[in-house]
């Protein structure tokens, strides 16, 4: 999704913008643009394309020189990726600015503007916001935002810049992220804290509804109603490193190789006395033993963590569990209210689909736990309850670190919540949360087998289709499985539960076909077994994830991958890895951007 920076301060504007929005490029985005303060008037570069398409027309054409400036990388929504729709855009004489979201009302607001006289030369919906900013501006900026967010419908963050004022930058907030950095003698403004940390660990949370007016001095903060706010001041407790790929390829295979200590630091706070412990969270074993039923409602990778929750949460403490896709879950008019649980599950939480769904919720009554990974986002402000991964800065646009900790936590909460029911004794919980422990030493003795995964990415990376199967809990694992390939390879490959093969897919089958099996659950393997036979005989080149004990015949598998075995229900936790790396390596092969997979993005803002 878009990205949006602001600079104001003594260094030179156009390369703190441009650093900062390197920061911001896992975001996902087609092109970028500055506009800054120089030479007595606000000067624009933009360009389709990368950052560096953008750093090598300055070279060419002149970078705007100043010390105040605003920065965007466009992530396409309304209008082509083109320098035309690209951001900064101007709104008349006065406004200039960036955006990330979208304007609902856009097209009514545009025909007003036309009526009025104006004309526009983008598609896009910011040149509108723009526009109309303009329009209500008679010298008051603080008044023109005003006037404009009265009007505008939708979720979106803007940076401003005034002709009038060219020592300071506005900006205002309605749904999408917006952090204000505070430095010596210095101000930013960032859609996430990565952009700002070269230059200071210090940043306010801009709310809904809020406008900022930085200078160098500092930030004024006010409602639209022109009352002055006071703001917490918060400190971020990453650092640069953390941000940086320290020595790795790829972010993706820096955050593969970070999930033991991820788990670790995830983890070990929630446990006391050998027992989980969410109470700093919210959560009590008197409170959560009362919920009817469990609804657990994500995107993508995070509703694959909740596929996992389900299981765990269904076997252990016996209450039944709905998952939902996010999208799908707000427009079918669900079935909850009072004495139901909703679960909300995000990296970013800032995911559109799953903010809406949270509000949803909230509002036919029930309560909300919201497991989100960065911290001051808008699903963990506005959860009833929070359990915080630790994962750190997740920076691919694949998500890896944050679904291992998604699930851990899961794990977490499902012991918790069986033992609150006397569903497990406390023995069995003490059993459990001391293997859940033991699981990043096991991570570590899989990922020293790399060698072993990139032979069988070898094996895969010509193929045109591939199929994931597995039962249980082996199903949830391969649909994360088979979606880490498609999104980063290129691959088309599709999860299938492995005893539905023979009611319609088994015909996709041909000769060589590549076939994952996960055969991780004992109470499964022959079931499973079978299911792997079904599709070798007719010619598929299988590939088994399995339990290290496992000795299967040798005819059924033509790659076999031998995890650490730990307790059934924690194996999703091992056999994720061995999916990820395949899919990693599969992209590198197949020469992909493998951070930056085409059309996706890190945080989806919109709908
Ligand atoms: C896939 C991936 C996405 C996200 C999804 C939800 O690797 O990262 O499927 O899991 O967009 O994002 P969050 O967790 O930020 O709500």
């Amino acid at each position: 999704m878009c990205g949006i920076v602001g600079y104001v301060g003594a260094r030179n504007c156009a390369d703190v913008l441009v650093s900062a929005l390197s920061k911001l490029e896992y975001r996902g985005y087609d092109s970028a643009g500055i506009a800054v303060f120089a030479d007595g008037e606000i000067q624009i570069a933009k360009s389709k394309g990368r950052l560096a398409d953008l750093s090598a027309k300055m070279e060419k054409e002149g970078k705007p020189e100043g010390h105040v400036g605003i920065g965007h990388t466009r992530w396409a929504t309304h209008g082509e990726p083109t320098d035309v729709n690209s951001h900064p855009h101007r709104g008349g004489a006065y406004v200039t600015l960036v955006h990330n979201g979208i304007i609902e009302n856009y097209k009514r607001l545009k025909e007003f503007l036309i009526s009025e006289g104006r004309t526009f030369v983008s598609d896009t919906d910011t040149e509108v916001v723009a526009q109309l900013v303009d329009y209500h501006y008679h010298g008051d900026p603080l008044a023109a935002i005003a006037d404009t967010m009265r009007e505008v419908t939708g979720s979106f963050a803007l940076g401003i810049l005034f002709a009038d004022f060219p020592n300071k930058i506005f900006a205002v907030r309605r749904g999408s992220p917006l952090i204000v950095g505070k430095g010596e003698n210095e101000s930013f403004i960032a859609s996430d804290v990565p952009a700002i940390l070269k230059y200071t660990k210090q940043y306010y949370l801009l709310e809904h509804d809020e406008i900022a007016v930085l200078t160098d001095k500092g930030t004024e903060f006010y409602d639209t109603r022109f009352v002055p706010i006071q703001k917490e001041l918060l400190t971020a407790d990453w650092d640069m490193d953390a941000a940086e790929k320290q020595g790795y390829e790829h972010f993706m295979l820096k955050e593969i190789h970070e999930q033991p200590e991820s788990i670790l630091r995830t983890v070990t706070p929630r446990i006391e006395d050998g027992l989980p412990s969410l109470a700093e969270c919210g959560i009590t074993p008197e409170k959560i033993k009362e919920f009817r039923n469990i609804y657990i409602v994500a995107c993508g990778t995070a509703m694959h963590a909740g596929m996992v929750g389900k299981y765990v949460i269904e076997k252990l403490a016996r209450v039944p569990v709905i998952v939902d896709i996010a999208s799908e879950f707000r427009y079918r008019e669900p079935l909850i209210g009072e004495g139901d649980l909703i679960i909300i599950i995000s990296q970013s939480g800032e995911t559109a689909d799953s903010l809406e769904a949270m509000r949803l919720a909230k509002k036919l009554g029930a309560k909300t736990l919201a497991i989100v990974n960065a911290k001051g986002s808008s699903i963990a402000r506005e959860a009833d309850m929070l359990i915080y991964t630790h994962a750190g800065p997740e920076i691919a646009v694949a998500s890896t670190k944050a679904y291992m900790v998604q699930i851990a936590v899961m794990y977490l909460f499902g012991f918790e919540l069986a033992l609150a029911k006397g569903k497990i004794t406390e023995e069995e919980c003490r059993r459990l949360t001391a293997l859940l422990l033991e699981t990043p030493g096991y991570i570590e003795k899989i990922l020293a087998r790399k060698d072993e995964l990139h032979t069988i990415a070898e094996s895969l990376v010509k193929a045109e289709s591939l199929l994931y199967i597995g039962r249980g809990l082996d199903y949830a694992l391969s649909m994360e499985g088979s979606l880490k390939l498609k999104e980063i390879s290129y691959i088309h490959s599709e999860a299938y539960a492995a005893g539905e093969l023979k009611h319609g897919t088994i015909s996709l089958i041909y000769d060589g076909m590549p076939v994952i099996a996960v055969d991780t659950q004992k109470a499964l393997h022959e079931k499973t077994v079978s299911n792997i036979k079904e599709v070798k005989a007719r010619g598929a080149m299988t590939i088994l994830v399995c339990g290290d004990s496992y000795a299967p015949e040798k005819d059924i598998a033509d790659y076999c991958f031998r995890l650490p075995e730990i307790d059934d229900l924690l194996m999703p936790m091992m056999g994720v890895v061995p999916l990820q790396l395949i899919a990693y390596y599969a992209s590198v092969m197949r020469g992909n951007d493998v951070d930056k997979p085409r059309n996706l993005a890190k945080s989806v803002t919109v709908e």
